[in-house]
């Protein structure tokens, strides 16, 4: 038995304000040998994610293939790496279009991730067919499969969607971000004026700022400073959001060194950074690795945050019951943490990868070599923008700043394993859920709506600012059908 699922990608032009897409299942049989582990049922295999959609365009198009068995049941654990391929085409064999298709990844918990990333824009639409055992002509010319007509455009396309709010239910953006509102509270006024004469008399001379306008969404920029060349991971950002989404006009400062800047209660500034704090008032931006890594999933990045789903390591029950740490010296918890894990081997994995801050006692504990790894170590008043949907004792066991109930926690891991699991899985889960890249383009723009929505004064492209062009390159190309923004007179400049 072998299951065949053939997803075409495609627009009904008649309907398509109801259903833009239409998803055509295929079922081909064929006797093929048992696959690997519990048998998987071709038929109930489901299928779904923005990929097998037309429109929410993102760097790495992906969705995700459960396997089921024939009672119906999801399986749980993996029935094979192998146990799945899929093909993806242009649906008008005379458009060629490079599709980077690798396999998919097996997420070990009887899911797998399907991942690629479209290097042109396909104008007729694009057939998926998800294969189980053996590959099968898909029936191209089946009469079942009304009228298609794309585009489906890729990552490079300057082809933004005028209408915001569209674009937000396409990308599937929830309605409000929690650490957005709170961010804005501080600030229900941006005057652009006083933001401009205030940041540049308080902050230019720490060196890590950038000055953007977005008008006509065009982007713009002067640095304040000599550390800005970060402000590379900004750039592409904002040029990535403005080739998807009409942005609304704007002028703001992003903050691009490590640590946020606004630390005054009275007469603030909005700064936008890429880390908050509980002392300061800066936004919060996602991180720039979140970021940088989402634009280059499938382009060399290693642990870019969708492979990182396929690479959970051993099932629950083989991992190594004992808590697991490394890290730089930069607090002095973290030192406590290495010597408890000298006393308490069998509970504890603590090392410091780093020695900066407290280099005389590098001696007395030792170096741990590097891994590769996704820190998830919530130890101080730092955040990052998804923070706010953790809770304590659900996503993660919180452990007391001065380490005091550390072993505690730990052995009580070790003893309710049931629970550690949920926990370990509602966190994993909640990271899968909001650092999706749909959800951080949906979380840039909701920033600049937010923002925008507060400005007083013309967001303005000072004369020292320069254009950062979008990509002019062949990965550029394409025909774009979406209304194109007016252009903007080039003479209103002010200062
Ligand atoms: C099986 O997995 C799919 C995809 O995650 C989910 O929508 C469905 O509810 C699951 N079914 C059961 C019976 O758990
Ligand atoms: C998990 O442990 C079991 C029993 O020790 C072993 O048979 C199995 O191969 C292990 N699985 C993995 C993926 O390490
Ligand atoms: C490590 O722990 C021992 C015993 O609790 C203590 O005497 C020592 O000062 C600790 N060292 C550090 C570096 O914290
Ligand atoms: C650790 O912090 C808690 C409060 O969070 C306090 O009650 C406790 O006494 C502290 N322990 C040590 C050893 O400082």
């Amino acid at each position: 038995m072998s299951c065949i699922r053939s997803l075409v990608l495609l627009q009904t032009s008649t309907r398509s304000l109801i259903r833009r897409f239409v998803l055509f299942v295929a079922f081909i049989s064929a006797s093929l040998p048992a696959c690997v582990g519990e048998a998987v049922s071709p038929q109930r295999c489901v299928v779904w994610g923005p990929g097998l959609d037309r429109d929410p365009v993102v760097p790495v198009r992906y969705f995700y293939i459960q396997a089921v068995n024939s009672k119906g049941e999801n399986l749980t654990v993996s029935p094979g790496k192998d146990t799945f391929k899929v093909k993806i085409s242009p649906l008008d064999k005379k458009e060629h279009v490079r599709i980077h298709v690798p396999p998919p990844l097996d997420r070990g918990d009887g899911s797998f991730l399907m991942r690629y990333r479209l290097y042109g824009s396909s104008q007729a639409g694009l057939s998926v067919q998800v294969l189980h055992g053996d590959a099968a002509r898909f029936p191209l010319s089946d009469p079942m499969i009304p009228h298609f007509s794309g585009p489906v455009y890729h990552e490079y396309c300057d082809c933004p969607e005028p209408d915001a709010s569209r674009w937000r239910s396409v990308m599937q953006c929830p309605p409000q971000e929690p650490q957005i509102q709170a961010d804005f509270e501080s600030f229900p006024v941006v005057d652009l004026q006083l933001l401009r004469q205030e940041v540049l008399r308080r902050f230019s001379n720490r060196g890590g700022l950038v000055h953007y306008a977005i008008i006509g969404n065009r982007v713009f920029r002067r640095t304040l400073g000599k550390y800005t060349d970060f402000k590379m991971f900004s750039d592409e950002m904002l040029l990535s959001l403005t080739r998807k989404v009409r942005v609304p006009d704007v002028e703001f400062f992003i903050n691009v060194g490590d640590w946020p800047l606004e630390t005054r209660t009275e007469g603030a500034v909005p700064i936008l950074s890429w880390c908050g704090s509980t002392d300061t008032r800066d936004i919060v931006l996602p991180t720039y690795e979140v970021t940088h890594s989402t634009l280059e999933t499938l382009r060399g990045v290693t642990n870019d945050l969708l492979s990182v789903q396929g690479n959970t390591g051993p099932p629950w029950a083989n991992k190594t019951d004992r808590a697991f740490f490394r890290g730089r010296d930069s607090r002095e918890e973290r030192l406590q943490l290495a010597n408890l894990s000298k006393e308490h081997p069998e509970l504890l994995d603590a090392g410091i990868t780093g020695w900066f801050f407290f280099r005389d006692r590098e001696k007395l504990v030792g170096k741990a070599p590097l891994v590769g790894f996704f820190d998830f170590f919530k130890d101080s008043q730092y955040y990052e923008h998804f923070y706010v949907h953790l809770k304590a004792g659900a996503h993660y066991v919180p452990v007391r700043r001065n380490l005091s109930d550390l072993l505690e926690k730990i052995r009580w891991a070790k003893d309710h394993d049931a629970e550690a699991r949920e926990v370990a899985r509602a966190g994993q889960r909640a990271a899968r859920e909001q650092l999706q890249p749909p959800r951080l383009y949906c979380y840039y723009l909701q920033v600049l709506q937010a923002y925008s929505q507060r400005q007083a004064g013309r967001p303005t492209r000072h004369p020292d600012m320069e254009p950062v062009p979008q990509p002019d390159d062949q990965a550029a190309a394409c025909t774009c059908g979406r209304e194109r923004p007016p252009k903007e007179p080039e003479d209103r400049e002010e200062l």
